[in-house]
């Protein structure tokens, strides 16, 4: 076995600085490639890797030259959504040609757009048979993983399995265009967040003793809805941030979304997952929670609620950032921190737990299967929001399905009028 691995990012965003930041804390593997067409992204995050010492990466505009290159073993694909099936394609060409080989890919998430899409890319990594992982860090997140694992050894262990877990990812709108754009993102936040929450869920309420497959989603009734980025005053916001590439007032997308998804256990048992995401919350910064709930115990966490907080009088006028936590919306009054912030989301066990997956090369606990089922349950949501019911949880009505969201047809609803009656 190789004691090391060679990794190469391919996008220098948000997310892949998140990575590198984590690296700090991998132990055997490095940066040893960036791949984008913006090379002076890729530059600038390259130096980044150097001063971190987090590896000596070499920088491609294509990423096929990259996945041609032997030092790198294994992609962590962190680019925008609409660009994962041709990227994959383009990776799977290399390898096809024997020009290049890899142990693993990771892929962000959500998987894909549309189940149509998630499934094209699990097709491609099974048809060039090497490892793959989907990157949900909240599975890897120390208090969600903490948690359950004290719940189901001493709660669930005397009293009986957990049947109700409560999850939420919230802040106030995200940082690219492409993300507020149904088309580019494949829908709203319910695409881009709810996918965190609806694995966490699964994960909490999952038993560690069964295979993962043992619970099994059987009905999802959701509902979405654009609450503030549809008010007049934020479309115009909204114009002006996006430098006038995204309008609310013709192509909104939700900043709500809900779901109740209820799955069933090897033992016929009904367990239900209550999950809620929003663009709409405005707060100290991103708020994750999880609950997880039994007969006679339970869960919390709220990444809102750290051991650290400071405070910052009227007086102290300072420039706006993203120092205390992220999506910070203020930088005076009482605060909350995170220390470290690539530890508590997850990213830092994550990033680990793939590396020495892929270098022992074993299949990883989170691959792109979870990818598309996560897939699968948000188009559920979509459809069961558009349908304006609860659904049974049919996989196979899902494949060609296309939000409204995404296709840029929905519009802003008013609950009273879409109610049925
Ligand atoms: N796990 C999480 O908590 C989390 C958080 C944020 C984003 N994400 C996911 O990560 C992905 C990237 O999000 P982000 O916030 O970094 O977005 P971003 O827009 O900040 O960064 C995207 C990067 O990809 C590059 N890029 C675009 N097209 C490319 C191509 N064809 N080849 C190579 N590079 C290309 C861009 O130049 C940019 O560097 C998304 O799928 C998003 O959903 C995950």
């Amino acid at each position: 076995m190789a004691d090391r691995l060679g990794v190469g990012l391919v996008g220098s965003g948000f997310m892949a600085n998140f990575h590198v930041r984590s690296w700090t804390s991998v132990r055997h593997g490095d940066i040893m490639g960036i791949a984008n067409p913006d090379v002076q992204s890729a530059e600038a995050m390259a130096k980044t890797v150097r001063q971190l010492k987090v590896g000596e990466p070499q920088v491609y505009a294509d990423v096929r030259e990259m996945v041609m290159d032997p030092k790198i073993d294994a992609l962590w694909i962190c680019t925008p959504n609409y660009t994962r099936v041709e990227i994959m394609e383009q990776i799977a060409e290399v390898i096809k040609d024997g020009k290049g080989t890899l142990k693993g890919i990771a892929v962000e998430k959500p998987l894909a757009r549309t189940v149509g899409e998630a499934k094209r890319m699990l097709e491609i990594v099974e048809e060039l048979g090497i490892l793959h992982g989907y990157l949900e860090n909240q599975v890897f997140a120390p208090s969600v993983v903490r948690g359950k694992h004290i719940i189901w050894a001493r709660g669930a262990k005397v009293t009986g399995r957990p049947y109700l877990a409560r999850c939420a990812e919230e802040h106030g709108g995200p940082h690219e265009p492409w993300f507020w754009s149904g088309k580019q993102q494949g829908g709203g936040v319910l695409n881009d967040m709810m996918c965190h929450s609806v694995e966490a869920a699964r994960f909490l309420l999952s038993d560690p003793e069964q295979p993962k497959d043992a619970l099994r989603p059987v009905s999802v009734n959701a509902e979405i809805a654009t609450l503030k980025w549809s008010r007049p005053e934020y479309i115009e916001l909204l114009k002006e941030m996006t430098h006038g590439k995204i309008d609310y007032g013709k192509t909104p997308a939700e900043d709500f979304a809900r779901a109740n998804i209820n799955f069933q256990d090897e033992k016929g048992n009904l367990l239900v997952a209550e999950v809620t995401t929003s663009w709409s919350f405005v707060g100290p910064g991103l708020r994750l929670s999880f609950e997880l709930m039994g007969p006679e115990y339970y869960m919390q966490s709220n990444s809102l609620e750290p051991d650290l907080n400071v405070f910052l009088s009227r007086n102290v006028k300072g420039e706006e950032g993203e120092d205390l936590v992220e999506k910070q919306f203020a930088e005076q009054g009482l605060m909350p921190v995170l220390p470290n912030e690539e530890l508590v989301y997850g990213y830092i066990d994550e990033d680990k737990y793939m590396v020495d997956c892929f270098l022992e090369g074993k299949m990883p606990k989170e691959t792109l299967h979870d990818g598309l089922l996560v897939v699968q349950m948000l188009m559920s949501a979509y459809k069961s929001s558009e349908e304006g019911k609860k659904l049974a949880f049919d996989t196979d009505s899902l494949d060609d399905f296309v939000p409204k969201v995404a296709q840029g047809t929905y519009t802003a609803q008013d609950p009273v009028k879409s109610a049925h009656k």
